[in-house]
């Protein structure tokens, strides 16, 4: 089923996401809606609060779906190590239509459970690293704008409210 994504502006962005305490059907039925839903938009990351659910889960494919082992899935997340930096362009299906050069750590290391709760490990750098960050932010109601300084950030949220003024967000 698909889930309505959240935008910018939305208070459930702004809100840390709790631990998720059970992998229960309901878990796992908003796990595969999850993806779905990254899968339709399309996007490669998508965490629980974009689809209104405060909870520490996010899903990734970088492959876009064309991959069937791309899909990641991680509940309750946590980074284990994080080095070196990198500057490219990012995104976000909850601030559609904007972008921005976002300074990220090149390496990351991320433990967290997969679907069935156990514990898993993914290290990744460069794109994947970078999607990890992301990710791990919206879990922290960090919304890649936040990580923008001055007139980028001014910017994007000037913009933003014009549209929503407009009806258009
Ligand atoms: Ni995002």
């Amino acid at each position: 089923m698909l889930r309505p994504i959240l935008r910018l502006g939305d208070s459930i962005l702004s809100e840390p996401a709790r631990p998720v305490e059970a992998i229960t059907p309901a878990i796992e039925k908003l796990i595969d809606d999850m993806a779905e839903t990254m899968y339709a938009a399309p996007g490669i990351g998508l965490a629980a609060p974009q689809v209104g659910q405060s909870l520490q889960i996010f899903v990734l494919d970088l492959s876009l779906g064309k991959d069937p082992a791309g899909l990641v899935v991680m509940v309750n997340p946590e980074f284990v190590e994080r080095e070196g930096m990198q500057l490219e362009e990012e995104g976000c299906l909850s601030v559609p239509g904007f972008t921005a050069t976002v300074a990220r750590p090149k390496r990351a290391v991320v433990k967290g459970l997969d679907r069935n709760g156990d514990s898993h490990t993914i290290e990744g750098t460069g794109l994947l690293a970078r999607a990890l960050q992301h990710e791990m932010d919206h879990l922290n109601a960090c919304l890649f704008v936040d990580r923008l300084r001055g007139i980028a950030r001014d910017l994007i949220l000037r913009k933003v409210k014009k549209l929503s003024k407009a009806g258009k967000w």
